[in-house]
């Protein structure tokens, strides 16, 4: 990030961002996602443990969260029963092993990872032989996971070993690892065939009504050579023996005695499973090497790489296709900073891929995205290519009810939405924000205004009136669509939708005037307020949405010569308000509840035209109205010079940060004040104060999200009952420590938005106290830990902040923007800093270039060069046209020189 750098732990080694970390195993919780595009989400430790499946419902190895990831042995393992020495694996998960690893005869590993691979190389000092382990998942659209084992002699004596996988087989679903285990063990089926062992469950156990499986999971080994096994064992007890374990499985120490050994064509039924196979003796000579190749694979799939040159060329293919998902390149000073960025941008594609279940410490939910993150997630795929996401965009609208609130889980496919996993009715007030942000992100990138006019459905179900009301007669469609009094389904223009859902909001308000908090807001654990509770944060994020659609309506009048928009005739009863009334909350919520009664049941299908200056003057007066009664009414003040704003209202109707009992400050509420402009300048700076007073926290990467209550909170949420310090409780959580850094930046605060955004990558990148990979977690614990590796929305908004924010590399209104606010330290010894991106269907590099290291605010752009063209530009807003752009070729990477001065 800056000249310099902090400790990493592990070194970059190649340009995509590859790199090398020695005794991986003295780390904990260390795992790296295993992906591609058929489906299939896997995940590994550097000691094979972490499980590989498709869905919920399929799990080829055992489900696993963080706290297994080192409490039993590994589901893959690799052994080699070395003659004159006994067992080893190519792991280190063999009890001889585990217990000397805590000695000074530790043996040497090391680890090279990768987007997304990973290669172990362990040696056994006695022998001198040497394993080499990697792992992948082809990029096809093969269910399979991939694993290669060199064994390489590298002492000066021949070296003679039995080979033998030890896979587990688990072949249910995840529901099955407590529930009714041993009884679905009862439905296991296995088959030895002349590659492995394929197991066919006899039906999927659902006491709601059993089916038929048509699923099989199988696990496939050969040697070079075309070299297949001679030997199998498909039941675990049969594997490690009366007594045994699977660190010192009875089978592979007592090899020859053993009978339990099966060949092709035999059958096993009835038990847990494990996949070993056994190859013949080998003697390897000195220098000498011989390797495996391995499938793990759903339906008999992949077998094609049981071929050494197959999986090697799917090896290379695998890196290829990852490196060139990564569309968004940064260079600044620090060459650490840009390789840990690499990571970060690719952390929103496998949320796209997992959602926000599927990996160790994601040990939650069945699949599938809540609404928030299937937006945010957005954000950095709109920078990457915004035409690709239009379609997405377009088909999550049918999420949206007429009421304003929406489904809250997305399916597979697209436009396949549920109400909430849980069937529980529940109303997250921040969820009608993010769709505007989102497309507010796209619309400029893009310049795409047609956009607003493309139509789409409306969610309908049994939740009506904001989640108040649960209908039992309501006409529900399969596709749970909104129908009109004809029996038509509803289609309302993409603005509609954005409207209903700004303008719902802005009625639902409690006694405060503040809109209610409902079933929580973007804090999750914010959920035990639902009556009196409010969330003031919000309010002052919708107010921004609001006064931004004000503008966006009135660009919209000059681009599409248009004076008029076309609403539901129902919504009319949403803008025919008298200012007089929104001083009243009690009015405000008859109003919504009148709206809601009206449209509950269906809409007229009828259609008004509205002027489009009318409707953004009634949006400027509401987003002014609220804006103003935040300033009045929510300020708190420690009498020191720092003040904040009160962000909540607990379910006793009471302010949050309003406290008698110390000082009680939130993150949230402040980063909405800022981002929304309702705090004015002056006092943004005294928020940045107060955060860094009683928020920053410099070892656990900065701004926690609120201080310490010392109070269980029951009338706000669970999160005041997590310990202090963890997850929603005061833990940096990234995502809203980045929203802060954004909304600073946004105001030009860029040194405090800067500050943010080092101590999160210093922290992340600091191994020794993070312990994690490249890549922003979820957040740090109280020692630093960084947590919920992968699946988090922060990776979006960082990407967004570095990018849009920190190089002011950003879409207008279609055009691009470049109004950079990186500071000196940020730029390299020769002053230059760059990124390479898309934009209008281009590649461009778009390179500052900060001779004299000036500081930011002393600089302003003063040239900027298109391929060697001077052009000309506003100096106060330094831009390039989009046709300009879209008139280079588009095979090449163009230069964007930009002179600061
Ligand atoms: C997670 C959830 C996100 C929620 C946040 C705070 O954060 O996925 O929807 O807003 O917790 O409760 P994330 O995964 O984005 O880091």
């Amino acid at each position: 990030m800056s000249r310099g750098g902090v400790f990493l732990g592990y070194h970059f080694i190649d340009e995509d961002g590859s790199f090398v970390l020695e005794e991986p195993d003295n780390s904990s919780y260390l795992y790296l996602p295993l992906v591609n595009p058929a489906g299939v989400m896997s995940s590994i430790t550097p000691d094979g443990h972490g499980d590989n499946k498709l869905s919920q419902d399929e799990f080829l190895l055992p489900p696993v969260s963080a706290c297994d990831l080192h409490g039993q042995a590994p589901s893959r393992n690799f052994w080699c029963y070395i003659r004159g020495y006994g067992p080893w694996s190519v792991y280190g998960q063999s009890a001889a092993q585990e217990s000397r690893r805590y000695t000074d005869h530790a043996e040497p590993v090391s680890m090279t990872a990768g987007p997304f691979w990973q290669k172990i190389m362990r040696t056994c000092p006695e022998t001198g032989l040497k394993a080499e382990v990697l792992s992948f998942c082809p990029v096809t659209d093969t269910k399979a996971e991939l694993m290669k084992i060199t064994l390489i002699n590298e002492g000066d004596k021949p070296i003679s070993l039995v080979p033998l996988t030890a896979i587990l087989l688990f072949g249910r679903g995840a529901d099955h690892i407590r529930d009714h285990r041993h009884v679905t063990s009862l439905l296991q089926r296995f088959r030895i065939t002349e590659d492995g062992i394929v197991l066919t469950p006899s039906m999927t156990f659902d006491e709601r009504g059993h089916q038929v499986n048509r699923e099989s999971y199988g696990v496939f080994a050969r040697q070079d050579a075309n070299r297949h096994p001679d030997a199998a064992i498909p039941l675990v007890d049969d594997f490690i023996g009366e007594g045994g374990s699977l660190l010192w499985p009875q089978a592979v120490v007592h090899m020859k005695q053993n009978d339990l050994w099966k060949s092709a064509g035999d059958h096993a039924e009835g038990k847990e499973g494990i996949a070993a196979l056994r190859f013949a003796e080998i003697t390897l000579q000195p220098h000498k090497s011989t390797s495996f190749q391995i499938v793990m694979s759903y339906n008999d799939d992949g077998k094609e790489y049981l071929n050494r040159e197959r999986m090697d060329e799917a090896f290379l293919q695998m890196k290829e296709y990852w490196s060139m998902q990564k569309s968004i390149l940064f260079k600044t000073g620090d060459s650490n900073f840009d390789f840990w960025m690499q990571w970060v941008t690719m952390q929103p594609q496998l949320r796209r891929i997992y959602g926000c279940s599927f990996l160790p410490y994601h040990d939650y939910g069945r699949g599938g995205r809540g609404w928030r993150d299937l937006w945010q997630d957005c954000l950095a795929l709109i920078l990457n290519d915004p035409e690709q996401v239009r379609g997405d965009l377009l088909s999550f609208f049918a999420g949206v009810r007429i009421d304003g609130s929406n489904a809250t889980i997305i399916g597979s496919r697209p436009g396949e939405f549920k109400a909430d996993r849980n069937e529980i009715v529940r109303v997250w007030m921040d969820h009608g924000y993010w769709p505007y942000a989102t497309i507010q992100l796209y619309l400029d990138a893009s310049g795409d205004y047609d956009f607003l006019f493309e139509k789409n459905t409306y969610f309908s179900d049994s939740q009506l009136q904001r989640g108040e009301l649960i209908s039992k007669k309501q006409n529900l469609t399969p596709d749970h669509q909104l129908m009109t009094k004809n029996g038509k389904p509803y289609e309302g223009t993409v603005l509609e939708h954005l409207l209903v859902q700004q303008l719902t909001q802005f009625y639902d308000v409690g006694d405060h005037n503040h809109m209610r908090l409902r079933g929580a807001d973007w804090n999750d654990a914010l959920d035990m307020a639902a009556d009196k509770g409010e969330s003031v944060a919000f309010t002052a994020a919708y107010a921004a949405n609001i006064g931004d659609m004000a503008k966006l309506l009135r660009h919209m009048k000059e681009h599409k010569k248009t004076d008029k928009v076309w609403l539901a005739e129902e919504i009319l009863l949403l803008l025919e308000v008298k200012a007089k009334q929104y001083e009243s909350s009690d009015e405000k919520q008859q109003i919504l509840k009148e709206y809601c009664e009206k449209t509950g049941s269906g809409v007229s299908g009828k259609r008004k035209a509205y002027p489009v200056e009318k409707l953004a003057s009634q949006l400027d007066w509401m987003s002014a109205w609220i804006q103003n009664h935040i300033r009045m009414t929510e300020t708190v003040e420690d009498g020191e010079g720092s003040l904040w704003f009160n962000g909540y209202y607990d379910n006793h109707g009471d302010p949050v940060e309003k406290s008698q009992d110390g000082v009680r400050m939130m993150l949230t509420g402040q980063v909405f004040a800022i981002l929304s402009g309702t705090a004015t300048d002056e006092q943004v700076a005294r928020i940045a104060r107060a955060a860094d007073r009683y928020l920053y926290d410099q070892k656990v990467g900065g701004y926690r999200l609120n201080t310490d209550f010392h109070e269980t909170k029951m009338d706000l949420g669970r999160m005041f009952g997590f310990a202090y310090g963890n997850k929603e409780n005061g833990a940096v959580f990234c995502h809203m420590a980045v929203m802060y850094a954004y909304a600073l930046y946004e105001r030009r605060f860029a040194k405090e938005g800067f500050k943010v955004m080092k101590s999160l990558y210093e922290q992340s990148a600091d191994f020794d106290s993070s312990r994690i990979y490249p890549g922003i977690p979820e957040y740090f614990d109280p020692d630093g830990r960084g947590m919920y590796t992968y699946l988090t929305g922060a990776a979006s908004w960082m990407v967004l902040t570095v990018m849009s924010q920190m190089y002011g590399v950003r879409g207008y209104k279609g055009n691009l923007q470049l109004l950079p606010q990186l500071l000196a330290e940020q730029f390299d010894r020769d002053g230059c800093a760059s990124v390479t991106f898309h934009f209008a269907g281009r590649k461009l590099n778009v390179v500052y270039i900060n001779r004299n290291h000036l500081e930011v605010g002393d600089y302003e752009v003063e040239e900027i060069l298109l391929d060697k063209t001077k052009l000309s530009f506003d100096f106060k807003k330094p831009e390039i046209k989009r046709e300009l752009i879209k008139d280079l070729s588009k095979d090449e990477i163009h230069k964007i020189r930009v002179i600061l001065q």
